[in-house]
């Protein structure tokens, strides 16, 4: 299983046989499918299996594998334990509306339950309680306020003073009723589900284009399809789009650790309350305990070294914990919404009324994939839902996240504008050591150059196809971010991930000439 980055993930790696499933049936060109969907991650998977078996004819459609985004590199924790805490979710959008959302969460992970017993999928899911605790009078009174509105829109939750991970504490909360899973596991089994059920998957079928009509007309890299509907479930729409500016990339990094002591294992989910938090949680895969700790998220393309962020967590970890061996290291990315829920619904500024869009779940997206899964399902069944309403990503709250919404714009105009050092000169690529990269200038021109380990130099326009904020190198995950809208690319300038469409163009020294191409 390929995944967007370099580095190799436990689930990428314990994923086993369960690999891309192939087509299930031939090309059927002149059939219009009820709803296509781009992007086989969790959203993708669990949104088509969902439509599928009520009824619809789905085509989905991945530009790389299943599972090769976030879904791959996520730490999977199943709360309702939210990034926006409830506190703050009442404060800008109202108690009626906070309280829909956590019943949504809850629905979200009886859903994930339930295709787990329906499907007999064998995923190492475990029902665990989640423990949120505080490290200092300023975080206790955060706890207190977090006690009293999850209690108000009806999440279960108490104080307690036991805490799953030897980390000294002062106070703590515990949320009953959380769990956690193997993702990959979970999610490949129910790609099978779909095509048993006559879905249609399709894996390196890339969306080039969408001509909106009532009948849209889809371009991929295997031909032209017609739908009804269309929805994006590829962690943010391609293209440029107002969601682009609502919602921030991140980085989190992620490391599995075998540990010397197997009492300390944690019995259940935990998290800090620091920003950012630290979160940590076992797995047991074929009968061996991993400790997973994630933490020391970042903005992308914000963070000189980004393996430095490993080393911290792994510093953090080891103060804690007796570490026997780091098994696997890996981030990943998420988008975190200005005002704190994420977007599901009408895709913003789209010409037509049958494309949708879910993004901006935060570190929440294993709940708020299936979220997604059950909106879209109430919309085209009931054609009207209150998911609709709560998630409209349409929606205007001049005062709920504005001043998030400032600081954001603000970050991406300065790149834009190019407030940055300028980059050193071609010349200083003479000292660029194998595996290292450098963004240089010539003839007027920013390259983003890498070393290989082999020697060999692989030069690329600096440029972020999306709308060309220069990108920035992540050594850990060998790729080219960009600090913008959070498109990434690999050294090569292969598009690993959009809003950008188009790989980075090449740049040809002999003719100083920058050439496009995808
Ligand atoms: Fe928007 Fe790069 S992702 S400019």
């Amino acid at each position: 299983m390929k995944r967007d980055g370099h580095m190799e993930s436990l689930w990428q790696a314990t994923t086993g046989s369960r690999t891309t499933p192939s087509y299930n049936r031939e090309p059927q060109p002149a059939l219009t499918y009820d709803v296509v969907i781009v992007g086989a991650g969790m959203t993708g998977v669990t949104t088509a299996l969902l439509l599928q078996k009520k009824g619809f004819n789905v085509l989905l459609a991945e530009a790389q594998n299943a599972c090769f985004g976030t879904t791959g590199g996520t730490t999977a924790h199943l709360n309702t334990l939210m990034d926006t805490p409830y506190p703050t979710m009442i404060k800008n959008f109202g108690e009626a509306h906070a309280t829909g959302v956590a019943t949504a969460v809850r629905d979200a992970l009886l859903h994930i339950r339930a295709n787990i017993s329906e499907y007999n999928i064998d995923c190492g899911y475990n029902i665990e309680d989640a423990f949120l605790y505080a490290q200092d009078d300023q975080q206790e009174k955060e706890l207190e306020d977090i006690l009293l509105a999850t209690k108000k829109v009806g999440i279960e939750v108490e104080q307690s003073s036991d805490s799953p991970v030897p980390v000294p504490f002062t106070k703590g909360l515990r949320f009953p009723g959380n769990a956690r899973f193997h993702p990959t596991r979970y999610v490949m089994p129910l790609l099978e589900e779909f095509i048993k059920l006559g879905g249609e998957y399709r894996d390196n079928c890339r969306v080039t284009q969408v001509e909106e009509a009532a009948r849209l007309t889809i371009h991929t890299t295997q031909g032209e399809f017609f739908a009804h509907r269309l929805i994006y479930a590829t962690h943010i729409p391609p293209g440029v789009n107002l969601l682009h500016f609502r919602c921030a990339p991140y980085r989190s990094y992620a490391i599995a650790v075998e540990l010397e002591d197997e009492a300390q294992y944690p019995g259940g989910l935990a998290y800090d309350m620091y920003d950012p938090y630290h979160y940590f949680r076992t797995q047991e895969v074929d009968g061996q305990k991993y400790l997973i700790a994630g933490g020391e998220d970042h903005k992308t393309g914000h963070h000189e070294n980004t393996e430095t962020c490993f080393m911290l967590l792994e510093a953090y970890v080891r103060t804690h914990f007796a570490v026997k061996q780091v098994a696997y290291k890996w981030s990943s990315q998420y988008f975190e919404p200005t005002d704190g829920l994420p977007y599901i619904g009408l895709l913003p500024g789209a010409n037509s009324d049958n494309i949708y869009v879910a993004t901006g779940y935060g570190g929440n997206g294993m709940v708020y994939s299936h979220v997604a899964a059950l909106t879209f399902a109430e919309m085209f069944i009931d054609k009207q839902s209150n998911l609709e309403k709560l998630f409209d990503p349409n929606r205007v709250k001049p005062v709920a996240g504005f001043a998030s919404f400032v600081k954001e714009s603000a970050d991406v105009a300065g790149l834009l504008f190019s407030k940055l050092k300028p980059p050193p000169t071609l010349d200083t690529l003479a000292d660029l050591a194998p595996g290292e990269a450098r963004i240089v200038k010539y003839e007027g021109t920013k390259l983003a150059v890498y070393k290989h380990e082999s020697g060999e130099l692989f030069m690329t326009s600096a440029a972020c196809t999306h709308i060309q904020c220069d990108v920035a190198w992540n050594s850990a995950e060998k790729s080219w971010d960009c600090p913008c809208h959070g498109s990434r690319f690999s050294y090569t300038g292969e598009m690993l991930t959009g809003p950008a469409r188009k790989d980075l163009s090449d740049y040809d020294m002999q003719s100083a000439k920058i050439t496009s191409k995808s």
